[in-house]
């Protein structure tokens, strides 16, 4: 028998090196390199299967006859909502997120909501009492679902043409593997072969596909990048270990708009939708104190309020702790910086905590006015005006900057019941009936 050749692959792009290198000559990424060995045959067997595939005739654009995007409801309205308005026929999806977040159980949600749809579930991570048990807990009778649990990719394309199911859902692609090679399934090479032939099948007979992706410690889906370019529609499943709301993102969409967010909460009985997540990350104990000021950020086309809590205290070490739970750190210091240099107000010899409620993550700059006025409040011990929002980007020379979709942020705090928002001035907004716009220009405004 010929001895397999060892060889290098940069788990990021796949580059083929006969020996290790720390830095890829193609990618420029540090320590990406993987042992691998050589394919197992040097046939075209291994690669994309292009033997059976018809001659196309060139065409002209113009001649191409489309049917109206159809689309399917997934009967979630959140769902719904992240992929565009429903499936797309033939559309190809990956879904990404951390371990034990609710990638599986989201999905049988969707079988369960689906009843006429017929749903094929190729289980690679758990056998099928497990999933009974989670459809069990869901209430799901599971009549429009099968369960497969090969994990062969050529064997579930087989399956998936006998049964010609409405959606194909693979858990996940990592498991899957392909008999023409021989390194192990979830390496770079069976994913990406797996999740081409995938991709054919999806295409060719019109086949709904949804693969679940694992990620890797930065969050970043596992696997070669080119999986995400194969796909039509990339969805990030996120959330907080300690909390139990979970944001469904779209980093891509082929067929809607992309970083749309749909928002979860965890429970017994699985994910429930959320549809006002502004009374979610709002506290409701009614117990005001310094520090605690709201602001509104976007996620996707979506207004959510939040609460920024600032806690600043006399530091009992030589160097002041900075921390920040949802929010940068940097951009913490930076705006402590401009508070004492542009409002003449002093943090030295202060610890600063800031906290976003609620374990929301923030990174939208219109935060900004709802922190320097948090940090402002508890420095002074003074609390910040009941039932006021602050929306506005804070530069370095402590001028207040305008944001995007002032209108809908401020439409948000009304409908939560708010009466105050300090923001800079804008072009007058028609929608706005009852809530009180006043302008800042400047950080020392807040002070007046
Ligand atoms: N009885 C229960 N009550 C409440 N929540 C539960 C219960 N059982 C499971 N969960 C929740 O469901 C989560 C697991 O969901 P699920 O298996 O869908 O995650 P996943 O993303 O598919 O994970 P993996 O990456 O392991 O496949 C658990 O982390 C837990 O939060
Ligand atoms: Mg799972």
């Amino acid at each position: 028998m010929a001895k397999q050749k060892i060889l290098f692959e940069c788990e990021n792009c796949g580059y083929i090196s006969p020996k290790w290198m720390g830095s890829c000559p193609s990618c420029s990424e540090w320590n990406t390199f993987a042992e691998t060995v050589e394919k197992k045959k040097e046939s075209k067997k291994h690669k994309v299967d292009i033997s059976k595939t018809e001659q196309r005739d060139i065409v002209r654009l113009s001649d191409v006859r489309t049917a109206a995007l159809e689309r399917k409801s997934s009967n979630l309205q959140e769902f719904d909502r992240v992929l565009g308005g429903g499936f797309i026929e033939g559309s190809f999806l990956l879904l990404g997120g951390d371990p034990g977040i609710g990638k599986s159980t989201l999905m049988i949600q969707v079988a369960e909501r689906c009843p006429n749809m017929k749903i094929f579930y190729v289980a690679g991570e758990e056998s099928a009492s497990q999933i009974k048990q989670r459809a069990l807990r869901i209430g799901l009778k599971g009549d429009n679902l099968h369960i497969g649990s090969v994990t062969e990719v050529r064997s579930v394309i087989e399956s998936a043409r006998r049964l010609k199911p409405d959606l194909l859902i693979i858990d996940s692609i990592q498991t899957m593997y392909s008999d023409d090679l021989s390194s192990l399934p979830g390496s770079v090479q069976q994913v990406r072969e797996c999740s081409a032939m995938l991709q054919q099948i999806a295409k060719k007979e019109d086949l709904t596909t949804i693969m679940i992706g694992h990620v890797t410690k930065e969050g970043d889906i596992a696997g070669p990048r080119i999986l995400e370019h194969m796909v039509d529609t990339v969805l990030q499943f996120e959330g907080d270990k300690n909390h139990f709301y979970r944001l469904l993102r779209c980093v891509k969409n082929r067929f809607g708009p992309a970083q749309e967010v749909g928002v979860f909460e965890m429970k017994g009985n699985g994910l429930q939708e959320v549809l006002n997540p502004s009374q979610l990350f709002l506290s409701d104990s009614g117990h005001r104190v310094s520090g605690n000021a709201i602001t509104c950020v976007m996620e996707g086309s979506r207004p959510i309020l939040a609460e920024v809590q600032a806690l600043v205290s006399p530091s009992n070490y030589g160097t002041p702790q900075r921390t920040a739970s949802g929010f940068d750190q940097r951009r913490l210091s930076l705006l402590i910086a401009v508070l004492e240099k542009r409002a003449g107000l002093q943090f030295t010899g202060q610890d600063v905590y800031l906290n976003i409620a609620g374990g929301l993550k923030i990174s939208d700059p219109a935060a900004d006015l709802a922190i320097v006025a948090a940090l402002a409040s508890s420095l002074q011990d003074r609390e910040t005006p009941a039932d006021t929002l602050y929306v506005g980007e804070v530069g370095l020379g402590g001028e207040i900057r305008k944001v995007a979709f002032p209108e809908q942020r401020v439409r948000e705090a009304e409908k939560m019941g708010l009466d105050n928002v300090v923001m800079p001035k804008t072009e007058p907004m028609a929608s706005i009936k009852r809530i009180k716009l006043k302008n800042a220009a400047r950080i020392s405004d807040l002070f007046r």
